[in-house]
């Protein structure tokens, strides 16, 4: 396939970096189309940063290459129509969230459309205030708008709600999400599996460098098509020996394969339980599932 070819958002073969004895990235390859959210999991430490920051090409790799639809990474126009958000936050203290916008919107040369991402992200009350002084969260959200202001056709984000109270993360999900819906190309990396659960599409789980799990979201659940049923017992009793249930606080719960099957004969043996939920497993336990039968 020739790079001219490759509208991929990103398209990275056999990404590698290292840093004196540290090998920080080893042979990764990645693939996000448009219209698709990337989420980049894994612990402090396994690359994630690096990696991002590679496919932006603000760091050269050691080995492999990257293309941002087509053009190869860092280049002016891969730059052009991409946004980002950096894990630590830098902003120039004496300009205001209003000013640094507007200037970014200029220097992509799309219309402004700085109302939408105040509301957004919740800059009213700082828009027109000197970033000098700034808290965490409040820099964070100018940061988060500043990802989206060129109307970009691919956004980069590395830990993008770090320090965002819930209202702001729900914000910043919301956008993403319908950014994607419109056919925009999504990255991100975060701590808060919830998150890359509520934005992702695919994820890619790194650990010392390496991909060890990838996929996309759908076909994993479809895969480990498991749902945590749990349920209140009155007064002290405990489920029969067949459900293989356990307790958690006041409630019992257990996962499950066939979740109808076994309501049938909780109904059947006439148990007296109450408030039953149905869900399904939650990304770190379906992860988890994954690998101990991928290592098994
Ligand atoms: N500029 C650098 N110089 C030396 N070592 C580096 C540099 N950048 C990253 N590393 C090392 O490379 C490894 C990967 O770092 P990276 O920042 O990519 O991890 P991460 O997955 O983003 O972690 P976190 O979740 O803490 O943000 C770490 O061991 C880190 O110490
Ligand atoms: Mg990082």
């Amino acid at each position: 396939m020739s790079i001219e070819k490759n509208n991929n958002a990103i398209c990275a073969t056999g990404l590698s970096k290292r840093f004196g004895k540290v090998q920080a990235v080893s042979n990764i390859d990645l693939t996000v189309a448009p219209g698709e959210a990337v989420g980049l999991l894994g612990p402090n430490g396994a690359g994630k940063s690096t990696t991002l920051s590679m496919l932006m090409g603000l760091q050269r790799p050691d080995a492999g290459q990257t293309t941002i639809f087509g053009h190869p990474a860092g280049s002016v126009a891969a730059r052009a129509i991409c946004g980002a958000t950096p894990q630590s936050t830098d902003l120039p203290d004496q300009l205001s969230p209003r000013e640094i916008l507007s200037y970014t919107a200029m220097r992509y040369g799309t219309p402004l459309m700085i109302d939408q991402l105040v509301s957004r992200f919740r800059l009213e009350k700082l828009i027109d205030r000197r970033v000098a002084g700034f808290s965490g969260g409040e820099l964070r959200r100018v940061a988060l708008a500043l990802a989206f202001v060129g109307d970009p056709k691919l956004v980069f984000l590395d830990e993008p709600t770090t320090g965002l109270d819930a209202a702001s993360q729900e914000g910043f999900q919301e956008t993403a999400r319908a950014y994607v819906a419109q056919g925009g190309a999504l990255i991100l990396t975060s701590h808060h599996w919830d998150e890359i659960e509520a934005v992702c599409d695919t994820i890619a789980l790194i650990d010392h460098g390496q991909t060890v799990l990838t996929g996309r979201m759908d076909s994993m659940r479809a895969r480990a098509n498991i749902n945590r049923m749990t349920f209140g017992m009155p007064d002290g009793a405990v489920p029969p020996e067949w459900m293989q249930a356990h307790h958690d606080g006041q409630l019992w719960f257990l996962e499950t394969a066939d979740s109808d099957a076994v309501l049938r004969r909780m109904v059947e043996d006439a148990l007296p339980f109450q408030g039953l939920t149905l869900e399904p497993l939650k990304l770190k336990d379906l992860i988890d599932r994954i690998r101990q039968e991928e290592t098994s």
